[in-house]
Parts: structure tokens; sequence; C-alpha cells
């Protein structure tokens, strides 16, 4: 089996000015991780590092460069799931951690739960030694002013800074190795203006992430009520187990959601065998994944540019 790392930064409706630094980071992403699987890491190893990457990335809304509630906070939302014993992790509602993947990682391999929230995210956060970043350090001015402009005009803004209406631009990760075994990873600030305390489908497993050996790994993104509704990421797997192939599962299962709520989203997918399906409804979604010394990478629909690495 070829190895693969494929990961997305968000569906939405990106203006051009974000087009460039969203593809510089997803090909960024793809190849950090992709250099952790070829160095021996685990799946769960490369989809923490590339979302990490994204994460760090003030052009995603994760980490530094998400998104602020109402009240102009940063809360971030996050998981992972390991595609051979369906372990995960998630955090919701967490403050001044700079990699929530990493600590839904943690929440995976040190608890006996599958998701940790707020306060609570926080203080575990701490016991395990996972550093804070000072309050109001994850704030960017791009997203300080789209909040500014969401409150003087109520549209929910998808890409900070921007005019436009939409979903928000999460980032996630699919890893495959040599030997099958599958991962995914998806972080989140959320919704520009949502409610304090807001949770999304980004920790919530089988809408947001999802992996399983015997079928394959999606990470989702877009509008996250949506998506939860409609269990998106683990819709596309028992797709996929009904004999669809993945970019087949990918984009029926985008289309079935859309029709049914009326909302746009896209979404990565990995088979079990290493097909990559790549899907959004939304106006644009960056995306990328290497696979042996090939970087392919893309942003508006029907678009797909090869490169050697
Ligand atoms: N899908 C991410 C969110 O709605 O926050």
């Amino acid at each position: 089996m070829e190895p693969i790392v494929l990961v997305h930064g968000g569906a939405g409706d990106i203006p051009d000015c974000n087009v460039e630094a969203k593809i510089v980071g997803v090909k960024k992403s793809a190849k950090i991780g992709y250099e952790v699987l070829k160095n021996g890491g685990s799946v769960l190893d490369a989809v923490e590092a590339a979302v990490k990457s994204m994460e760090d990335d003030e052009a995603f809304n994760a980490g530094f460069g998400s998104v602020l509630n109402l009240d102009g906070e940063v809360e971030m939302d996050a998981s992972i799931m390991l595609g051979e014993t369906l372990m995960s992790g998630g955090v919701t509602i967490v403050r001044d951690i700079e990699h929530p993947i990493s600590l839904a990682r943690l929440v995976m391999e040190k608890t006996p739960h599958f998701t940790l929230a707020g306060a609570g995210a926080n203080k575990f956060a701490t016991e395990q030694g996972v550093p804070t970043v000072p309050p109001g350090s994850l704030v960017t001015k791009s997203a300080q002013q789209a909040l500014d402009q969401f409150k003087k005009t109520g549209y929910v803004r998808t890409e900070i800074g921007e005019k436009n209406t939409g979903e928000v631009g999460t980032v996630g990760a699919v890893a495959i190795d040599s030997q099958g075994r599958l991962a995914a990873g998806t972080s989140t600030g959320g919704l520009n203006g949502k409610m304090v305390g807001r949770s999304s489908d980004t920790s919530v497993i089988g809408s947001g992430t999802y992996a399983d050996d015997d079928l394959g790994a999606v990470s989702t993104t877009g509008h996250g009520e949506t998506i939860a509704r409609f269990c998106l990421a683990h819709t596309i797997i028992k797709s996929m187990e009904s004999g669809r192939n993945a970019e087949q599962a990918t984009h029926e299962s985008l289309c079935k959601m859309k029709a049914r709520l009326n909302n746009s989203a896209g979404a990565i997918t990995l088979s079990k065998t290493g097909e990559v399906g790549i899907g959004f409804n939304s106006n644009r979604m960056a995306w990328a994944y290497q696979k042996g010394d090939e970087i392919h990478f893309g942003i508006d629909p029907n678009e797909k540019h090869v490169e050697k690495v």
C-alpha cells in the first residue's frame, strides 16, 4: 500500500485574496504529515503533525487565527480517531491551547473518555503538562475585524476579514500507511460570532471525524450544525461500506446532505485501499495530499495540480 496524507483547509466562500495562503498552507501540512509517515511515525503522528501545522497558520480557522465568539474569545474544538481500534479523543470549547488536536489525542490515550469540554479540558491540559498560551494570544487582527463586522451586519462569515457569507474554514487530515492503517483528525475555531459555549461537529466522532481500518477515514468541514445533524463523516463511511468508492461516497453524501438540509460542506476521504475522495459543494475548499514524490492540490471545483516534491 502506498502511504498517503490528505488534508483540507476548510470549505467556504474563500475570497481570491486568501487563495494563495491557503494553498501554501495545505501543501506544507500534507508534506509535514507525509514526512512523519516516511520517517516511521504512525498514522496518528502524521495526522496530528499535519493538523498542528495548520493550527499554527493564521490562514486557517483553527488554533492561532481561529474566529471569535460573541465575547471576542477563541473557543476551539478538535477530534482524532484511529481506525485500527476505533479509539477516539475530542475536546470542545477549549481556550488558550496552541494545538487542540494534540489535546484531543491525549484525551484518547490518557483518559477513559472520548470528549472533554471547556474548563475540564483545560484542567486536563494543565495536568498533562500541555502548555497554555496567554489569554488573547490566539486572537488575530483579522479575526477581531471579522467579529466587529459581524456585529455590525449580522452576517456569519467564513473567511475572516471578508464579506462573504457561508461556512467556516475548519482544518483536517486523513492518513493511511503502508499496512493500510488509517487515522483522521479535525480542528476548528468554529463560527465567527457564535454564542459563547457553542460546541461544533468537529469534536463529534461521526460528524467531523471518523476512521475505521475496515472501511476508510474522513474529515469534514462546513456548517457544523448541519454536518452534525447529518452525521456527515459516518454517512460517507457507510456509503463506502455499501460499495461506493471514496470519491462517489464523498460526493453523493455531500449532495444528499445539501438536498436534505440545504447547506454546503466539504470532506476528504481515504478508503481502506487508499483511494482518495475530495468533495465540496461550497465555492472553494483548499486540499492537498502527498503520495510518493508527488504533491496534489487544488482549491476551486475540478481544479487539480500535481507537482514533484
Ligand atoms: N464545522 C466547524 C464548525 O461549524 O464550527
